[in-house]
């Protein structure tokens, strides 16, 4: 049966999935960013594709919606040459646990070497790599964990200042519901950023200081000095009761404009995951300028992040070697 893992000695990535941010080490970072860095030459390139991943498959499984992830996680299959399969689970029809193992085993039954992951469960996308024998990444999970974006942003962000050490990255907006913010906050601070987090006291998770964050309820505060202001969406599919007054109120002291972007550095630059909210969580103008916003760059990243993620995850297989450690 085929099982995919690196031992630690073959490569700079000696996970057999990839399910957060949390655990890595900075060098194993630093080593899918800098893969990530030759799969942005080949995207660029005239002819885009490899035959790395040849008679190889990927099934996307996404029991939640995605534009850019999906589609993102589709295209670096087909440019590293894998059988790309997306299979979209509409979630009002999922029945919890069950459901997700069931379709697990049924796709595990067909030898997938890779399944991409995305469900509304912190949590359910490690439970499902304890089933199935190929390799896990994690697409978002809940308000857990989002690897892939982490990791797409800091190659968006290195590439702009030319480091993540000693950077000062603001966070802003729906805290607690975010495994984007997560998945950054292990992300930057490992590689030795400084991040700060901004959200009304409603959606910030308690004890968040743990993580080693500076946290603040006053936007223009946690902006003086920054490098980098990343803008969160509100999750309000993931919110049950009220988390804010009203989206006026809401924008008119988290939404990100240009008086509040003066208050960071001169030279700061602004993030969005995606899908953004004009006028919620980011004025519609500044979400747009060029020169300001590297928006429309972190999706042409993500591709490229996701391209290094499946060909680690695959050496091994691909070197017909037994599998490594199983996290
Ligand atoms: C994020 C997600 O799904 O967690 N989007 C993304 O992957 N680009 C953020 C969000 O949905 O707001």
């Amino acid at each position: 049966m085929a099982t995919l893992g690196l031992r630690p000695h073959d490569s700079g990535f000696p996970h057999r999935h990839l399910l957060g941010i949390e655990g890595l080490s900075a060098d194993q970072i630093s080593f899918l960013l800098d893969l990530s860095e030759s799969y942005v030459a080949l995207s660029r390139s005239e002819q885009k594709k490899t035959d790395l991943l040849r008679g190889r498959t990927v099934i996307n499984l996404f029991f939640e919606s995605s534009t850019r992830t999906r589609t993102s996680f589709e295209l670096a299959g087909k440019r590293l040459g894998a059988d790309v399969i997306n299979m979209s689970v509409a979630w009002s029809s999922i029945k919890k646990g069950e459901t997700l193992i069931d379709t697990a085993m049924t796709l595990n039954a067909m030898h997938p070497d890779v399944l991409v992951v995305r469900h509304p469960d912190s949590g359910a996308v490690k439970l499902l790599s304890e089933k199935v024998n190929g390799a896990i990444i994690n697409a978002g999970d809940g308000s857990h964990e989002h690897p892939t974006q982490a990791l797409l942003d800091a190659l968006t962000i290195r590439r702009r200042k030319g480091r993540l050490a000693g950077l000062t990255v603001a966070i802003c907006g729906d805290i607690l519901h975010s495994r984007v913010a997560r998945s950054n906050v292990h992300l930057l601070s490992t590689m030795g950023a400084r991040v700060r987090l901004v959200a009304p006291p409603t959606l910030l998770p308690t004890a968040i200081e743990r993580m080693g964050v500076e946290v603040f309820f006053d936007m223009r505060k946690a902006l003086e000095g920054c490098d980098i202001v990343m803008m969160l969406r509100l999750q309000t599919e993931r919110m049950h009761g009220s988390f804010v007054p009203s989206i006026r109120e809401y924008f008119r002291f988290y939404g990100l404009d240009r008086e509040k972007l003066s208050a960071a550095k001169d030279d700061a630059l602004v993030m969005h995951p995606g899908p953004m909210n004009r006028g919620v969580e980011i004025d519609s103008e500044l979400a747009d300028d060029i020169d300001r916003s590297l928006i429309r760059e972190q999706v042409e990243m993500g591709v490229a992040v996701r391209m290094a993620c499946l060909d680690v995850l695959t050496r091994s297989l691909r070197r017909n070697e037994p599998p490594g450690d199983s996290t």
